[in-house]
């Protein structure tokens, strides 16, 4: 760290001052923001442990028993589908001596502890313990802790606060937005893991405004998503985004849903469902990036695709995936140097652009610091 370290409390002055600033005077973020670790550790405590995050897509597992294994937030994870259909997110802790209870992902009857064999069903109930019935003090009705969680568009969230209020009324303006593509029902095709050097904040802000579209992408995006089309679509108070229209010389994309209008037909809904979400729907694949903080300079990203289609053939996957390595790729570059910028002593904020084209980050700054400064006063 360079310079002096600000306090919490000054930290959290800034984004009062930010709440009450007019967004035609909107500016970024001190540099302080992304490289502190007492932010950091008050994001993670603030509000990453009190908020919705997304872990993946509910056709990621489609079949009772199917489940995959995910660290977030420092916590095993372990998503599945239980015979009754219904998804959980369950705390991958045995309750014997706190081995991991499943690894990678696949499908089971029952998830069967390695380390000394306690036998879980798929609800997260115990269902046996090897010679343990002897024991007085042992109780067979314990479970793997069951965590609050949500389907929303076909995406799995998670809330680490058993109390916190449903995501999905949040989000209807969204919804709203999101209709006609029927992003629910997108078929999921990949699912990958990456590691940036980036502070999470940025990569929201990045992939939130088209302001950089046309200068970072003018290879892998073309003019298929030009800056100057760029629409901001009105943010509530979980979410933003906006529209990348296409040009006329722009090729129609593959097959999608008849529901889209011809307009909603040539663009791509780009939203962000604050604080850990980012995507992008268009007409005929849906990429997702969920993102965690790995560190002040680095994020964790479990990233994938769905499309409308569900008859794709695998070379047709391999070319989606391609082409979001290339875009993903030029983004992760622009944001490693983004990084080493603003940890310099000479880093100060700059005026965002036009609402169209970042009008997003201003939404996300208010976000948090509505969220930052309300709980910091409980
Ligand atoms: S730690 Fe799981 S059975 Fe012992
Ligand atoms: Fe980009």
């Amino acid at each position: 760290m360079r310079g002096t370290e600000k306090s919490i409390d000054e930290l959290r002055e800034t984004l009062i001052q930010y709440r009450e600033l007019d967004n035609s005077r909107a500016l970024s973020l001190p540099g302080c923001f992304y490289t502190q670790q007492n932010f950091l550790d008050d994001e993670i405590e603030n509000l990453l442990r009190r908020e919705w995050l997304c872990l993946g897509r509910v056709d990621e597992i489609g079949n009772p028993g199917d489940y995959f294994t995910v660290d977030f937030l420092d916590e095993p994870l372990l998503v599945v589908r239980g015979d009754d259909n219904r998804i959980r997110v369950l705390s991958n802790v045995c309750r014997h001596r706190g081995m991991l209870v499943a690894e990678g992902a696949g499908r089971k009857r029952t998830f069967v502890c390695p380390y000394h064999g306690w036998t879980y069903k798929l609800d997260g109930w115990l269902a046996g313990a090897p010679r343990m019935q002897s024991q007085p003090e042992f109780d067979s009705k314990c479970r793997l802790p069951s965590l609050n969680s949500e389907i929303w568009q076909g995406f799995i969230f998670v809330n680490f606060d058993q109390s916190a209020a449903p995501l999905a009324p949040r989000l209807t303006g969204l919804d709203a937005v999101l209709n006609h593509y029927h992003t629910d029902t997108m078929h999921w095709i990949f699912s990958r893991e990456e590691v940036w050097d980036s502070n999470w904040k940025c990569l929201v802000e990045n992939f939130m405004e088209g302001y950089h579209l046309s200068i970072v992408h003018p290879k892998t995006l073309g003019d298929l998503t030009p800056t100057a089309l760029c629409k901001k679509i009105d943010g509530g108070e979980a979410y933003t985004g906006y529209r990348a229209h296409y040009p006329e010389s722009a090729p129609p994309r593959d097959a999608h849903h008849p529901d889209l209008t011809p307009a909603e037909s040539r663009c791509s809904v780009l939203f962000s469902v604050f604080p850990c979400l980012v995507a992008s729907q268009s007409p005929d694949i849906l990429v997702y990036l969920s993102l965690q903080p790995e560190g002040v300079d680095k994020v964790r990203i479990r990233w994938g695709g769905a499309t409308y289609r569900a008859d794709l053939t695998q070379p047709e996957i391999d070319a989606y995936i391609d082409k979001w390595n290339a875009i993903n790729g030029e983004d992760k570059e622009k944001l490693s140097r983004v990084q080493r910028g603003i940890g310099s002593r000479f880093s100060t904020p700059g005026p965002l652009a036009p609402e169209d084209y970042e009008g997003t980050i201003w939404d996300f700054y208010q976000y948090l610091a509505s969220r930052l400064t309300e709980r910091s006063a409980v």
